[in-house]
């Protein structure tokens, strides 16, 4: 089985669209925002092209991880960058056989030599523990409202990188998604079927 990694190409972007509506719709919520998300992402200031991969397996997008600039802003205000990656999607069809990993290590890996410190992100603790990201609180690093929870993580891209970086994470603008929009674009995808399931968070894991 081979993975091949290689940057996102402007021929892919439906594709890659189309892929991360099947790998997140009724996962998290009723149908997904993620698809339109990443499009109106790479649209944005802070997107970065550079850590924008795509995952290929017998010559098919199966894969796709995205980043976005964000920062942490200190007590005395001072602003520090660090980045963020989501969506990262996988075709359900091809889950389970490491190309997930692959993309996180890889992009890592790609950002560290960026001049990137680190990377925090939202997700599931018992996935991402794994590549080492640990709870943004072990960093004295919180949310925009100033919450920590084991969802929100934070790794560091070299020892100590985030020495010195601490107070409230603010993310890119670009996370906020007009849900009437949304709905727009997801009308340009074949009809899926928006249902309730016991995957979907629930408000405690963000508390
Ligand atoms: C989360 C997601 C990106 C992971 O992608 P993936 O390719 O399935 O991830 P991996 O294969 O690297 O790891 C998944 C599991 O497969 C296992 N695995 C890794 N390499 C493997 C291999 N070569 N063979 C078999 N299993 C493997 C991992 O140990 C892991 O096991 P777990 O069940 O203990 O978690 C994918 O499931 C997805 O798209 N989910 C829906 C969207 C989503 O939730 N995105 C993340 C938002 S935070």
């Amino acid at each position: 089985m081979h993975i091949h990694l290689r940057l996102e190409e402007e021929k892919d972007f439906r594709t890659v669209e189309n892929l991360t509506r099947e790998a997140f719709w009724n996962v998290y919520k009723p149908g997904c925002d993620e698809h339109f998300l990443l499009h109106q992402m790479r649209r944005s200031a802070d997107f970065i092209p550079e850590l924008d991969f795509v995952a290929e397996m017998n010559g098919e997008v199966v894969g796709n991880i995205a980043y976005t600039r964000a920062r942490v802003v200190g007590e005395d205000g001072t602003e520090k960058p660090v980045i963020c990656f989501g969506p990262l999607s996988v075709l359900p069809a091809y889950q389970h056989k490491g190309i997930g990993s692959r993309l996180v290590e890889h992009t890592c890996a790609v950002a560290r030599t960026m001049g990137f410190k680190a990377v925090l992100i939202f997700g599931n603790p018992a996935y991402y523990r794994r590549f080492g990201f640990k709870n943004a609180k072990c960093f004295q690093i919180c949310t925009a409202d100033g919450k920590n929870f084991d969802a929100f993580m934070a790794k560091e891209l070299y020892e100590g990188s985030l020495q010195g970086i601490s107070g409230r994470f603010l993310d890119s603008g670009v996370f906020k998604v007009d849900q009437e929009q949304c709905e727009l674009f997801d009308g340009q995808f074949p009809p899926k079927e928006k249902l309730v399931t016991d995957t979907q968070l629930k408000e405690e894991d963000f508390q």
